[in-house]
């Protein structure tokens, strides 16, 4: 409860890294804008009823939770503090899941691939069962008025907030087919429902997989640099493994490109009480002459691609 309404304060009083600080992004909008006073909505703590479980690859669920009063609030790119509800006997800590898709103001879904004790506890509940919620949590992706000319590009589980986006992004759109969605994944069986999924939203989907089972055989970010125009203005959204997202970061900087980035690093509190999540910004503002620190779980998930050190 103490932790709960630290945060509570903390967000309320919410420290964005101002453009200032960070020369790269004055001039485009790497930098994003904190949250509207109307976009936050305070973080709060529900057992939500398990509705659904869907195995959609090996290893990756869909679950289904009811959670209106959450779900009501829930902006792309946030996320939710998970573990098992009432009766259960869950591991201690909860852990750190993205806003899959809101369903109706009531439902919320979650996209989990199973790692360890944790995300295999959580997929392994059946309907009727309850989880215990925190959120919504962080700062999510900002949105264009007029979504057009979009790139969102996930690798593996990293699609996972990219979903809710696309589907406020093309809720925001008339020229849908100027949204492009790529998908990065090991094998066709890892992507075939995401894929189908996302293009029943009405996007332009495009694959990438490791094996060349389906779609481009390789990186998604060749698949990516290959397709874009590049004398386009494109608006980048990105989640997926480290090494994509620094991909990706990189070249929308060079070509001068908006891109924002959804951070995945480990987390014990998701309240920012324990500086388990801290990444390294851009700037120079710190004792060591480096970046500040910024705690994913508050300042992110969702940073501008020129915000990060991604060096480090
Ligand atoms: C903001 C945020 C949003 C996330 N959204 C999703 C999501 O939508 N779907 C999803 O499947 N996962 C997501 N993750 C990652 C997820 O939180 C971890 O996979 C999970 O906490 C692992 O817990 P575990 O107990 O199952 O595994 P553990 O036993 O703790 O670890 C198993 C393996 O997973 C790695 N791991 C642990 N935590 C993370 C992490 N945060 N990121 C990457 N690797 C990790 C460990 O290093 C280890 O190799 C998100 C993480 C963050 C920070
Ligand atoms: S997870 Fe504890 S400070 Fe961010």
């Amino acid at each position: 409860m103490f932790l709960l309404l630290r945060h509570t304060v903390g967000l309320a009083s919410i420290t964005t890294v101002h453009p200032s600080l960070h020369p790269k992004c004055i001039s485009h909008e790497a930098y994003i804008e904190p949250f509207a006073p109307s976009n936050i909505m305070m973080p709060i703590k529900c057992e939500a009823e398990l509705l659904g479980n869907e195995k959609i690859a090996g290893d990756t669920w869909r679950i289904t939770l009811s959670a209106p009063a959450l779900a009501r609030g829930a902006g792309p790119g946030q996320f939710v503090m998970v573990k098992g509800g009432k009766g259960a006997n869950p591991p201690l800590w909860r852990r750190p899941f993205s806003i899959h898709q809101v369903i109706d103001n009531e439902r919320i879904q979650l996209l989990i691939k199973a790692v360890g004790t944790g995300s295999e506890f959580i997929v392994s509940r059946r309907p009727g069962e309850t989880l215990s919620l925190v959120g919504p949590l962080g700062r999510g992706f900002t949105l264009p008025e007029h979504a057009e000319n979009i790139c969102v590009i996930g690798g593996g589980v990293g699609a996972a907030p990219l979903f809710y986006l696309t589907s406020q992004l093309l809720a925001r759109s008339t020229k849908p087919d100027t949204i492009k969605v790529f998908l990065g994944g090991a094998t066709a069986a890892d992507i075939q429902v995401l894929e189908k999924d996302f293009s029943g939203l009405g996007a332009v989907v495009l694959v990438a997989t490791d094996d060349g089972s389906a779609g481009h055989h390789g990186l998604v970010t060749e698949l990516l640099f290959h397709d874009l125009d590049p004398a386009m203005q494109w608006r980048v959204y990105s989640c997926g493994p480290q090494p994509m997202m620094k991909s990706v970061a990189r070249y929308c900087l060079d070509k001068n490109w908006p891109c924002q980035v959804s951070l995945e690093t480990l987390m014990a509190c998701g309240i920012s009480a324990c500086l388990g999540c801290v990444v390294r910004g851009t700037g120079q503002t710190d004792l060591d002459g480096g970046g500040p620190y910024l705690h994913v779980c508050k300042e992110g998930p969702v940073f501008g691609a020129g915000e990060i050190r991604w060096e480090t």
